[in-house]
């Protein structure tokens, strides 16, 4: 099922953009989440006004950067095995250099060095504008780190150069950093306190992606409900602003209108949504406008509320039934995804059982699902022990998927017969002569390519599905493209 995934994909920067003065090339791959693609455009950005041109073509390559992820052991190992891959490349090309990004090098700092000989420069997710200094000291022949986290670094007027691109979805960073410390997870000591981006800055990207020709905007954050803007700080230092400042302050709900009205022919989704954060507020926001469509990507990661506790989740099981009964309520339409975990320290079957019947009462559209790989220096690595048996945390894992894709199904099923709005992506994997694209709910679209074209926005009506996919027939031009 295509949805479905474990581990996701990663990510080469093509050959763009070509600056006539740039002689040297850089070969960058991103791991990970979102955040991690959309900061790789940034660090494309960056490197391309000193002096780097990125290129596909590994054997070109001056520099080799690979933007990493922490989030579980196993992408950790994905990693450093690509690594292990460059030490043949090194020998025949001394000159090359190697450079790790992102939530490893955070993790890892200066121990990279060491672990990893191949490795020259290790650079973490709040530094990437010290890069070119870090690189002309790699090439004075010296390694160079630099884990710095900052305060308010949100990159917000860097313009990034889009890479891999369909020039039609495109992520815009809105916040950075979480300060949700759940236990299990790195992030909150890879990517730093949570901070939020100028509105100014980010309506600006967005005028610009649409005067290019973009037509879907994903605003991305580790938990975007939270979004704060009060003319710049740590969102944990909100409560020191001025009167001014907190009278004038932007929320998420705020920003999801302003970027509505200012696009209107544009689609704006939003991910990561927290459950303790998502107001009443954002779901009616989206409810009033037609661009901003009806999906919300819900992690819950457990269903029992002892877990949930122990997890350090900032709400029950009966508060997040009851967000997703107000998401019901005022969008009823609207489709809902999880993240999932299972086998976290201390899970009984009982508390395996409450997830299934959680998966039960909200019939997820689809979702991401993992074992719990425990990270070190998590306050559930120093605190708890990870005592589930990897056979069990298997099984249950195998559990919670399979019950995924008979929801999935049921829900594909309910768009037979609809004729909904697909933004066009892309030509289908599967074959040459259909489209593919997403409706409103984020589930894929395939229908016949007729007279229609990447970018269109085209109301389809619906007549077969599989679990991850719908098929349809395309009637016309929806108004936005019209
Ligand atoms: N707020 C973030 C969450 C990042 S982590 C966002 O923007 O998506 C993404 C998912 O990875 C989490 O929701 C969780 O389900 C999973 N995850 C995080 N840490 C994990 C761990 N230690 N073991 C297994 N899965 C984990
Ligand atoms: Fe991680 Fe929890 Fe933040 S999953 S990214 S600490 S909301």
């Amino acid at each position: 099922m295509e949805k479905i995934i474990v581990e996701k994909d990663q990510g080469k920067a093509l050959e763009k953009p070509r600056n006539p003065i740039n002689q040297r090339k850089l070969y960058l791959e991103s791991y990970g989440c979102q955040m991690n693609f959309s900061d790789s455009e940034i660090v494309a950005s960056i490197l391309s006004k000193a002096g780097f041109d990125t290129t596909n073509r590994l054997e070109e390559a001056d520099l080799v950067l690979l933007n990493t992820c922490s989030i579980r052991d196993k992408a950790e190992q994905t990693v450093r095995k690509k690594l292990a891959t460059f030490n043949s490349l090194k020998k025949k090309k001394p000159q090359l250099k190697v450079g790790v990004l992102g939530c490893m090098a955070e993790r890892l700092k200066h121990q990279f060095l060491e672990e990893e000989k191949i490795v020259d420069l290790v650079v973490g997710p709040d530094a990437y504008k010290d890069l070119p200094n870090l690189i002309a000291e790699v090439d004075d022949g010296q390694n160079a780190v630099n884990v710095l986290l900052s305060k308010d670094e949100t990159y917000g007027d860097v313009s990034p150069v889009r890479l891999n691109t369909n020039g039609v979805n495109a992520f815009v960073s809105i916040t950075r950093g979480c300060d949700n410390m759940c236990t299990f997870c790195v992030v909150p000591f890879t990517r730093g306190r949570e901070r939020s981006r100028d509105p100014q800055s980010i309506i600006e990207e967005i005028n610009d992606l649409w005067n290019q020709g973009f037509k879907e905007v994903t605003l991305l954050g580790q938990n975007v409900d939270s979004y704060l803007w009060y003319g710049g700080g740590l969102k944990k230092d909100f409560d020191k602003a001025s009167e001014f400042q907190k009278a004038t302050a932007v929320n998420f709900a705020n920003l999801l209108e302003l970027c509505a009205k200012t696009q209107p022919k544009m689609r704006f989704r939003f991910s990561t949504s927290n459950p303790q954060d998502m107001s009443l507020e954002v779901i009616e926001t989206m409810a009033r406008f037609e661009n901003i469509p009806n999906y919300i990507h819900l992690p819950v990661q457990s269903g029992s509320d002892r877990i949930l506790k122990v997890m350090n989740r900032q709400h029950t099981r009966q508060e997040y039934m009851a967000l997703i009964d107000n998401i019901r309520k005022i969008l009823p339409n609207c489709s809902i995804s999880q993240d999932m975990i299972a086998g976290f320290p201390g899970e009984t079957e009982e508390d395996h059982q409450d997830t299934l019947a959680l998966m039960d009462y909200v019939k997820y559209d689809y979702g991401f699902m993992f074992s719990y790989s425990e990270r070190p220096g998590t306050m559930a690595a120093r605190k708890l022990v990870d005592d589930i048996p990897e056979a069990t945390k298997q099984r249950r894992l195998q559990e919670i998927i399979d019950r995924q894709r008979e929801h999935s199904l049921y829900r594909t099923q309910q768009h037979l017969g609809q004729i909904e709005e697909v933004l066009i992506e892309k030509t289908s994997k599967r074959s040459e002569a259909h489209w593919s694209g997403r409706n409103p709910q984020n589930t894929v679209v395939v229908f016949p390519k007729d007279q229609y074209k990447a970018g269109d926005f085209v109301m389809v009506k619906i007549v077969d599905c599989t679990s991850a996919t719908l098929i349809g027939e395309g009637i016309e031009l929806s108004d936005k493209s019209k």
